[in-house]
């Protein structure tokens, strides 16, 4: 097996690339702007030169309230990117992962005897955000083109990169209050689990569509307050709406999604989002005076 990642200095690129070492798998990594995933000719003279048995596509326009301004990009890149990646895994017969977002659902999730249950991967899609169509688009891609694809679809992922755990941590040290919404719901996940359910998915022939999130839900407020109880932060959190806190793109308020067809597979090794929470803020503070994860 030889994996090609895309988009590997992003936070899944990064943790996959560790994953893939540690486990001794044959790798190599590329990011922007030497992999654009959006420029099919030039990425197939890397995949020709490289000759990859396995793609793994990290590579996305995160950035959700941009993508309500930037529509094109956000389609070429989410949406067009997975397509020129599929072809080519069809044309050169590669397995191909591509990661997917609780987005492409309405965000208001689905109600069964009065309460609201988690999302299954058959459940319909209705993405409410350019960012969650684009994403849906990519999938679609992926799914119809590619033989051999699986597709993750994740949520509220934190690694070594920018996310909220980090943006709690750093208004902590400059502010005595904070406000964080209460309203939406969602299970945070960490890049170390989802690594790991990525390679030993693609360890199988078992192609298809999953999701991969850890265990549990919580609100961003839960979030934050979880964050600063590890951290031993004393500080004042006040939870607020999402009518209080609008932004550009519309939050879902309720995203959680089940790992349904990895728990058929009994491959679901997700676990309860606070534990590998409580991993991610010690590996922070050991690194600390390092550099910062
Ligand atoms: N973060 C979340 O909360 C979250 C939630 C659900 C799903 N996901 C999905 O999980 C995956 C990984 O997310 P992440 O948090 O690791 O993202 P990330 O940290 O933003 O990394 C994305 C990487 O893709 C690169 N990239 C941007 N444009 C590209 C292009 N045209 N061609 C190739 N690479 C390009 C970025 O490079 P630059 O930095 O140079 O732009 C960056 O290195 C994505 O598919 C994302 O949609 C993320």
């Amino acid at each position: 097996m030889k994996v090609l990642l895309t988009g590997s200095n992003g936070q899944l690129g990064r943790e996959l690339s560790q994953q893939l070492e540690t486990k001794k798998i044959n790798f190599v990594g590329y990011d922007m702007p030497e992999f654009d995933v959006t420029n099919k000719e030039k990425i197939i003279e890397i995949i020709n030169k490289e000759k990859p048995t396995v793609i793994i596509n990290c590579g996305a326009l995160t950035n959700v309230d941009g993508c309500e301004t930037q529509r094109e990009l956000a389609m070429a890149i989410n949406a067009t990117g997975p397509q020129n990646l599929a072809e080519i895994a069809r044309d050169q017969d590669i397995v191909l992962v591509q990661v997917s977002t609780d987005y492409v659902f309405d965000g208001a999730g689905i109600l069964e005897n009065g309460v609201l249950r988690p999302y299954v991967e058959t459940d319909p899609i209705d993405p409410r955000t350019v960012y969650g169509e684009s994403k849906a688009a990519g999938e679609k891609a992926v799914s119809e083109i590619a033989p051999k694809y699986f597709i993750l679809r994740t949520a509220w992922l934190y690694g070594d990169g920018n996310n909220f755990v980090k943006t709690m941590l750093d208004l902590a040290s400059k502010h005595p209050k904070l406000t964080v919404v209460e309203d939406q719901v969602g299970s945070p996940t960490s890049t170390v689990d989802l690594a790991a359910a990525i390679i030993d998915l693609i360890q199988t022939d078992h192609y298809g569509l999953y999701h991969g999130t850890c265990e549990g839900q919580c609100s961003w407020y839960d979030f934050a307050l979880e964050i600063f109880k590890l951290s031993g932060i004393d500080i004042k959190v006040e939870p607020v709406t999402s009518e209080q806190f609008v932004r550009p793109a519309p939050r879902p308020k309720y995203s959680v999604l089940e790992n349904k067809a990895l728990n058929i597979l009994k491959m679901n090794h997700f676990r309860p989002w606070r534990d590998s929470l409580a991993e991610y803020l010690e590996k922070l503070q050991s690194v600390s005076g390092k550099r910062q994860l």
